[in-house]
C-alpha cells in the first residue's frame, strides 16, 4: 500500500477516534462539577453523622429511635434554628440534649453541606438524585442519557435511562440485584451492599423525573 493508500485509511479512523470519545461522552469536568455539589457532599455527611438518629428521610424512624425519641424533621423552623441545632446541639436551643452539638465533629463545610442537604431530605426524588450523582453518572452520564466518561467501553452500553420503557418494579429489580441476575448485562453493578433499599427506592424517584416522554 503506497501513502497515498495508507492515509485513506488512517484519516477517517483518527477522525473517528477523535470524535467518539470527546463527544461520546462527557468530560471529567461535568462529572467533578455534578459531585462537587454542597448537598451531594452533604448527603454522605448526613449518612455518615445522622442517619442513626434522624433517619434516611429525617422523619425520625431510626435504629436509635428507640433511645432517643426523635421527632420528624421541622423545616419550617428556618434556616438559622437548623445551624444553631446542628452547630451547638439541642440544649443550647432549649430542646432534648440527645441531639448532639457538631462544631468540633464537622468542618465548616461539612455544617453548611449538611444544612443543604437537609434542605432536600424530605423529597424521595431529590434523595434519589444525590444517589444517582454519587454512584451512577460515570455509565449513565451526569443527565442519565447512557453517556457517561465510562459508556464506550462496554457492549451493551449503559441504557439511556431518560429513554427507559422499563417499570419502577423493574429498575428497583436491576438496580438491586444487578444487570446479570436479570439476564442483561453484568456490567451493570448489583447495588444491595452499597446502598439501602430506601436508597434504590429514591433512585428509582428520581429516575422518574429524567424521563423524557
Ligand atoms: C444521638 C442522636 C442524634 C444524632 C446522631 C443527631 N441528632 Fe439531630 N436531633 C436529635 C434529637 C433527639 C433531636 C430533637 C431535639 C428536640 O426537639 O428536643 C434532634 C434535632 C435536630 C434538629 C432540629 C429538628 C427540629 O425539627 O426541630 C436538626 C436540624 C438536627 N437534629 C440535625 C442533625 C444533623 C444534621 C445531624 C448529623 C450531623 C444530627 N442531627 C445528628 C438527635 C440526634
Ligand atoms: C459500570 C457501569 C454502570 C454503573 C456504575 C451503573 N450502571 Fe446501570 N447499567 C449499566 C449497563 C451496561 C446497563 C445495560 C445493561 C443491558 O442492556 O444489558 C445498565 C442498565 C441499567 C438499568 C436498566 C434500564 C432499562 O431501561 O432497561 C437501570 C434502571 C440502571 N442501569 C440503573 C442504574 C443505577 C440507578 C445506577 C447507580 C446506582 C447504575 N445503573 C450504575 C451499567 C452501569
Amino acid at each position: 500500500m503506497g501513502a497515498k493508500g495508507s492515509l485513506s485509511v488512517l484519516i477517517p479512523l483518527a477522525l473517528q477516534l477523535w470524535l467518539s470519545p470527546v463527544f461520546a461522552t462527557e468530560s471529567i469536568r461535568d462529572v467533578s462539577d455534578t459531585r462537587n455539589k454542597p448537598a451531594i457532599r452533604g448527603g454522605i455527611v448526613y449518612h455518615a453523622y445522622c442517619t442513626l438518629c434522624h433517619g434516611e428521610s429525617a422523619d425520625g424512624k431510626a435504629r436509635a429511635s428507640k433511645l432517643h425519641a426523635v421527632p420528624e424533621l421541622d423545616l419550617s423552623k428556618g434556616h438559622e434554628y437548623i445551624e444553631k441545632i446542628i452547630r451547638h446541639g439541642g440544649k443550647a436551643v432549649g430542646k432534648n440534649e440527645a441531639m448532639p452539638s457538631w462544631q468540633e465533629e464537622l468542618s465548616e463545610e461539612q455544617i453548611n453541606d449538611v444544612i443543604a442537604y437537609i434542605s432536600i431530605v424530605k423529597s424521595p426524588a431529590s434523595r434519589g438524585e444525590i444517589v444517582f450523582k454519587s454512584n451512577c453518572v460515570l455509565c449513565h452520564g451526569t443527565k442519565g442519557d447512557g453517556k457517561g466518561r465510562a459508556s464506550t467501553l462496554f457492549n451493551p452500553p449503559p441504557s439511556d435511562l431518560t429513554k427507559s420503557d422499563k417499570n419502577d418494579e423493574y429498575k428497583k429489580a436491576i438496580i438491586t440485584l444487578g444487570g446479570q441476575a436479570m439476564g442483561r448485562s453484568e456490567v451493570m453493578p448489583p447495588w444491595n451492599e452499597q446502598l439501602t433499599e430506601q436508597q434504590i427506592s429514591d433512585a428509582v424517584a428520581y429516575l422518574k423525573t429524567i424521563l423524557i416522554p
